[in-house]
C-alpha cells in the first residue's frame, strides 16, 4: 500500500489527475474505472483543463464506472451518469460508445450486474480504478455487511449513506434506496487502484487500510490483499498509523 499524503484537496486532485494523465499517455486505449462524488471533482476539472489545452486524448479510452442508483433515470440531475456528463464526459473526447455506467433505467438488476461484469471482461479489465471511500468505508456501494458479493449486483443503501448523500437530494426522502455497484470481486480485478480521500471524517474509514484486519464491516479494509494501491489523501484525512 502505498500512500501520498497531501496537503489539501487541490493537491490530491492534481496528484491523482498526473497519475491519470500519465496511464492515458502511456496507454492510450486504456481502460479507467471512475468513481463519483464530491472527492474527485477536482480531479476530473483538471482532466478537463489537461484536454482542453491538447495535453491529454481520451478517443481510444474505454470507462466503466462503479456505480449507479436504481432506479434512476439518466437525465435525473441526481444519476451518476448525469454527474459524469457534467464533470467530465461532456468535456473530453470519449467516444459515448465507450462509456459504460450500470444502468438504473434497466428492467432486470439481477441481468445487469452480472452483463456489466462480463462487459468490464471483455474490454481487457480495467487498467486504472479510482476509488473514493465512505464514512463508514464502503467503497463503491458495498456497505458494510457480513458477507461482500464478488460482483456486480443490486444493493441496499445503508441509513449511513442516504443520510451522507442526502446533501445532493433535496431531502433524505428523495434518496435511492437502492444502487447497482461493482462488486469486491470486480473492483480487485483493476491492474492498478488510485484510493482518494480528503477531509477528517474520512480518516478513521482510511485507518483500516493500515491496519491489520480484513473485515466485511469496512469493506475498504479488503484493499490490503490488491497489489498495486495507492492511496491519496490529505492532511486531514491521513490516519495516524500511515504515517
Ligand atoms: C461513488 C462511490 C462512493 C463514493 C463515496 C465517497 O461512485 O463509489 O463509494 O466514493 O461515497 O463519496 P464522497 O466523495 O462524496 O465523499
Amino acid at each position: 500500500m502505498k500512500i501520498i499524503v497531501c496537503r489539501d484537496k487541490a493537491e490530491m486532485s492534481a496528484v491523482a489527475a498526473s497519475m491519470v494523465e500519465a496511464q492515458v499517455k502511456e496507454k492510450p486505449d486504456c481502460v479507467l474505472g471512475l468513481a463519483t462524488g464530491s472527492t474527485p471533482e477536482g480531479m476530473y476539472a483538471l482532466l478537463c483543463e489537461k484536454y482542453a489545452a491538447g495535453a491529454l486524448d481520451f478517443s481510444k479510452v474505454k470507462t466503466f464506472n462503479l456505480d449507479e442508483y436504481y432506479p434512476i433515470k439518466k437525465d435525473n440531475d441526481q444519476s451518476y451518469a448525469y454527474f459524469m456528463n457534467k464533470h467530465l464526459f461532456s468535456h473530453i473526447n470519449v467516444p459515448a460508445e465507450n462509456i459504460h455506467i450500470p444502468n438504473g433505467e434497466c428492467a432486470d438488476p439481477a441481468e445487469e450486474g452480472p452483463a456489466y461484469d462480463a462487459l468490464v471482461a471483455a474490454a481487457g479489465g480495467v487498467d486504472l480504478q479510482i476509488l473514493g471511500i465512505g464514512r463508514n468505508g464502503h467503497i463503491a456501494f458495498n456497505e458494510p455487511d457480513e458477507a461482500l458479493i464478488m460482483g456486480t449486483h443490486l444493493t441496499s443503501l445503508t441509513e449511513s449513506t442516504i443520510e451522507a448523500n442526502s446533501r445532493f437530494f433535496a431531502s433524505s426522502d428523495d434518496v435511492p434506496r437502492h444502487a447497482l455497484t461493482m462488486g469486491i470481486g470486480t473492483i480487485m480485478t483493476a491492474k492498478k487502484i488510485i484510493m482518494m480521500a480528503n477531509g477528517a471524517d474520512k480518516k478513521e474509514a482510511l485507518s483500516y487500510l493500515f491496519n491489520d484486519k480484513l473485515t466485511a464491516a469496512v469493506p475498504a479494509s479488503l484493499l490490503k490483499l490488491h497489489p498495486d494501491v495507492t492511496v491519496i489523501c490529505d492532511e486531514a484525512a491521513c490516519p495516524d498509523s500511515a504515517r
